[in-house]
């Protein structure tokens, strides 16, 4: 039943023909989407990426021989239809169609390939669970919103290539077999054959490559980089992931804040037609956790968290009391005509509160009668000076949290977002960008009681708390900054130590030892004495972008084949055993 191609060319796409075609001839090939029979006469939608054709078989113009071939067609069924292409009837015209205006009437039929039943409807709207949808990844990708995310990735791919190069940066590519990395997240690593006991690693990125190239000379470098990562995995993270990474010799955080922007305006623009303003706005860290309780705010609504510290201490409630008089304080997020929401989504959100540390979600709503219910009675004396601390007015809920300043503002960021989420429907065009910067350069390790890099090791200090170095590292801030859009972090980059005296004082006050620095990285601070110019530069999650620009809410929609939340791959099996001989010559033995 099957037939070959023989000498038939594909003319058109299943996504070209229009009403300027009528009366010609067309070959289409792609997959059968679905056959309905009308009384007779069968239409088949003919799919492939390019779109959607309707092919008509009629009784009365085919012969026998090919209606036959035409009714065993199933989904999926690879097919090759010749036939004269006619303006539908006015009434029938599928508007919903690019070729909506047209259908083909068949005049011959090849099957190329038949198929089993799909485990699913290849359709957009699918319910199946995505676990199967992973294990027949090849029919998931060919649903049309994934094969327009694919391509909107590779148009973006291209376009960043195009604007970097055109600003002077040449790609560069870095190896994938690497010195086990001093970067934050666990190596993916591989034995090496030819040493035994030695391994190789999968880069997190190519952090120390690009540096490396800035000594060399090359002063502005790029690269679309895959980047491997063994960390727990959630919905915008996956194992393997790319990473736009650039890095400039002689540069400011200025300069790259600039390039950068042009750089995601011109891919905003192309991906969805919307002019996005520039500059955008800068926060520094400290504000953005004072203002949002977050490194990465969604400013896509306002919701400011206020500070309540002086007048909660005026009023009777204890628990605002000693908050304030051992040194904590008192905030407050105003959820603007939120008084009549119910105690259950109220106690929903306390409840998410205390999972980021709070010990509860104090509450007050503003009514024509003043402050009311949970802490009303104690704020009503205050009135006027807590109106005046948070800009309530009536009909609004007020969520306050007592707490050291880190707690109160970690807790009331996500009570910001539980809000928000709320009485926000995100419109998908809504491109809010901005910069965190200024985040400190250390963060405290509790569990091993030590400080640790807030972002890696090779971040320069600000200048002007260098000298605190070694006296309070807590305090020292980072010529380290993060691209934020709607709430994710988009990117992340710093401008480098590049002198070793620096590179050195960092590593002692992380506790790691000179033979161990020199150990791990030698070759850097080897490097940096040969003249390192001075340099920054910064990466972008890349799919993060198109999962952004698709407006999907999974970044394994913007993969062509991605992996499940436990690092594995349904579709081909991995990872898998090794045979014990193959173990055997790496010199590895698995130990139960
Ligand atoms: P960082 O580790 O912050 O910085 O990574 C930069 C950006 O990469 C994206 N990203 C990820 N995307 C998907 N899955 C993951 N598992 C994942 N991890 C990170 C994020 C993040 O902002 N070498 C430094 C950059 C520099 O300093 O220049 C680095 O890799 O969007
Ligand atoms: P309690 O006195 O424990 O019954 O708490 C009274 C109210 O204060 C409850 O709504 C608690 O959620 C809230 N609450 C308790 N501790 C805090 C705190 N540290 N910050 C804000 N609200 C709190």
């Amino acid at each position: 039943m099957l037939e070959a191609l023989g000498d038939w060319r594909r003319t058109h796409t299943c996504g070209g023909l229009g009403k300027a075609d009528a009366g010609s001839e067309a070959v289409l090939m792609g997959w059968v989407q679905r056959v309905r029979d009308h009384g007779g006469v069968l239409f088949v939608d003919l799919r492939d990426r390019y779109g959607v054709t309707q092919v008509v078989f009629r009784p009365e113009t085919a012969p026998e021989a090919m209606l036959e071939k035409a009714r065993a067609l199933r989904s999926e069924f690879v097919v090759a239809v010749r036939g004269l292409v006619g303006e539908r009837p006015a009434d029938m015209v599928n508007r919903q169609l690019a070729t909506g205006e047209i259908e083909v009437s068949a005049g011959d039929l090849r099957i190329l390939n038949s198929a089993q039943t799909p485990p699913f409807a290849v359709e957009d709207e699918t319910d199946a669970a995505e676990d199967l949808r992973l294990e027949y990844r090849y029919l998931d990708l060919r649903r049309p919103s994934l094969q327009r995310i694919l391509a909107l990735r590779h148009r973006m791919a291209l376009e960043t290539r195009l604007f970097l190069a055109g600003k002077g940066f040449l790609e560069i590519e870095t190896p994938m077999m690497v010195k086990p990395t001093p970067e934050g997240a666990r190596d993916y690593i591989v034995p090496a054959r030819l040493h035994p006991g030695k391994f190789y690693a999968l880069p997190q990125s190519p952090q120390l490559y690009k540096q490396l190239l800035m000594v060399c000379g090359f002063d502005r470098y790029f690269q679309l980089a895959r980047c491997m990562r063994d960390e727990d995995q959630r919905a915008d993270r996956q194992p393997e992931f790319t990473q736009i990474d650039l890095e400039m010799s002689f540069t400011t955080e200025d300069e790259i804040f600039g390039l950068m922007e042009g750089l995601m305006a011109h891919l905003v623009r192309e991906a969805s037609g919307v002019e996005i303003p520039r500059p955008f706005p800068r926060l520094r860290y400290d504000e953005a956790m004072d203002r949002y309780g977050s490194d990465k705010p969604d400013v896509r609504f306002d919701l400011e968290i206020r500070d309540v510290s002086a007048v909660a201490a005026t009023t009777d409630f204890g628990i605002f009391r000693e908050a304030v008089g051992s040194g904590g304080v008192v905030r407050c997020i105003v959820a603007p005509g939120c008084a009549e929401w119910s105690r259950q989504t109220v106690d929903g959100i306390e409840e998410t509160a205390k999972r980021y540390g709070a010990k509860g979600l104090a509450r007050a709503k503003l009514t024509a009668r003043g402050f009311e219910t949970g802490v009303g009675k104690f704020l009503e004396p205050a009135r006027e000076a807590v109106v005046a601390a948070t800009g309530a007015k009536e009909g609004d809920l007020l969520l306050f949290v007592a707490d050291r300043k880190d707690v109160a503002r970690k807790a009331l960021g996500a009570v910001r977002l539980a809000v928000g989420h709320a009485l926000y429907k995100p419109d998908r065009f809504d491109y809010r960008l901005l910069w965190v910067r200024e985040f400190p350069l250390f963060e405290r390790d509790e569990e091993h009681g030590r400080w640790a890099p807030a972002h890696h090791m090779f971040t320069m200090p600000l200048e002007e708390d260098l000298p605190f170095l070694e006296s309070a590292p807590g305090r020292v801030r980072a010529q380290l900054y993060d691209l934020v859009l709607s709430g994710v972090e988009l990117g992340s980059g710093s401008i480098r130590i590049h002198r070793r005296d620096i590179q050195e004082r960092v590593m002692r006050v992380v506790g790691m030892s000179a033979e161990e620095a020199e150990k791990k990285f030698g070759f850097l601070l080897k490097a940096f004495q040969f003249g390192a110019p001075p340099h920054g530069g910064i990466a972008l999650g890349f799919d993060r972008i198109i999962m952004l620009f698709a407006g999907s809410d999974s970044i394994r929609d913007t993969m062509a084949f991605p992996k499940t939340a436990r690092a594995a791959s349904l579709m081909d099996g991995c990872p898998a055993e090794v045979p014990e001989d193959d173990l055997r010559e790496l010199h590895v033995r698995i130990t139960p």
